[in-house]
């Protein structure tokens, strides 16, 4: 292995605190990138010096995975950039395309803005000709938004829907992606069309969803979920494919650059750990050359 960054999910699944667990002892990390030293019997030798994407038991120097679950990395695009590629983009590409069908000048509406997932989010819809109103929680994250291509960016907060309101200038968005919930995801579904749809994907508040009765019964709003693992488990080989293309393609233009915090070697992986809790950026460990 090479490196792997440090997500939310993996401190979730260190708390017990993940929708899945893993029976122990076991090893974190949800994504990594390593380079192929050996194959098992039946395997293509083609396959032993290429980087490579793991999808699990990623912290640690070296590990058996089945070439199944394994995604190979296109030339071009280094360790160092790859580790990102494997989770949080795919998942920002599903959220916009398996959902609502969008127009070019559609908005779109999203928490949780400045996570990696809504930053993958700005740059596939800036490219797909769609409009993206970011709510972030620190004003001053507004402006590196907007260089990644963000239309709007609002504060989160009481005032929230009328700053957006007066962007949105009558506009609704058809799609909105919560990763924050609590009071957050309630105030987002208010900005909605009519029967549009509010996909949950992540909870960093920690917050249950409140739904009001209203948004229902008068607006008919769609409140689904999305969890990458469980898409990748039902969908073909194709399917998967075809979305890890269009990452590959779209981090080769210049996408999907990580905003990195911190670097840790693997022997100081609990301090690695304390500090991607403190957020601010990813943090990369370093598992091997
Ligand atoms: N369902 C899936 O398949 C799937 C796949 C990938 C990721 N996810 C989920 O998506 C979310 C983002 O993951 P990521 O790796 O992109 O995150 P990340 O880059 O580590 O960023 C964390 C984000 O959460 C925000 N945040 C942290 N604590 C918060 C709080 N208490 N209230 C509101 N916002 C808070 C941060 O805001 P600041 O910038 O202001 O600190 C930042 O925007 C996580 O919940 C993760 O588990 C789900």
């Amino acid at each position: 292995m090479v490196c792997a960054p440090i997500n939310p999910a993996d401190l979730n699944m260190i708390e017990g605190k993940y929708g899945e667990s893993r029976p122990l002892p076991d090893v974190p990390g949800n994504e990594g990138c390593g380079r192929v030293v050996s194959v098992g019997a039946g395997v293509d030798d083609s396959w032993i010096g290429r980087l490579v994407l793991v999808d699990s038991k990623a912290w640690r120097e070296e590990g058996n995975w089945p070439v199944a679950d394994l995604v190979a990395v296109p030339a071009g695009i280094d360790a160092r950039r790859a580790c990102f590629l494997r989770v949080n983009p795919p998942t920002a590409w599903c959220l916009l395309h398996n959902f609502v069908g969008l127009c070019p000048g559609d908005w779109i509406a999203q928490n949780a803005a400045t996570s990696a997932v809504g930053r993958a989010v700005i740059e596939i819809a800036k490219r797909k000709g769609w409009k993206t109103l970011n709510v972030v929680r620190r004003p001053e994250a507004a402006g590196e938004l907007r260089d990644l291509g963000a239309d709007a960016v609002v504060v989160d907060g009481p005032g929230m829907a009328d700053e957006a309101a007066a962007i949105l200038g009558g506009a609704k968005p058809k799609l909105g992606l919560n990763a924050v919930g609590g009071a957050s995801a309630t105030r987002l579904a208010g900005l909605l069309a009519e029967g549009a749809t509010l996909v949950t994907y992540g909870a960093m508040s920690r917050e249950a969803l409140k739904i009001p009765n209203g948004f229902l019964i008068f607006r008919d709003l769609h409140f689904r979920g999305f969890w990458l693992t469980r898409w990748l488990r039902a969908v073909s080989d194709e399917a998967k494919s075809s979305v890890f293309r269009e990452v590959f393609r779209l981090a080769g233009s210049g996408c999907f650059s990580p905003r990195i915090a911190a670097e840790f070697p693997i022997a100081e992986v609990s301090a690695a750990a304390a500090r991607a809790a403190q957020g601010g950026g990813k943090v990369v460990l370093r598992l091997g050359d």
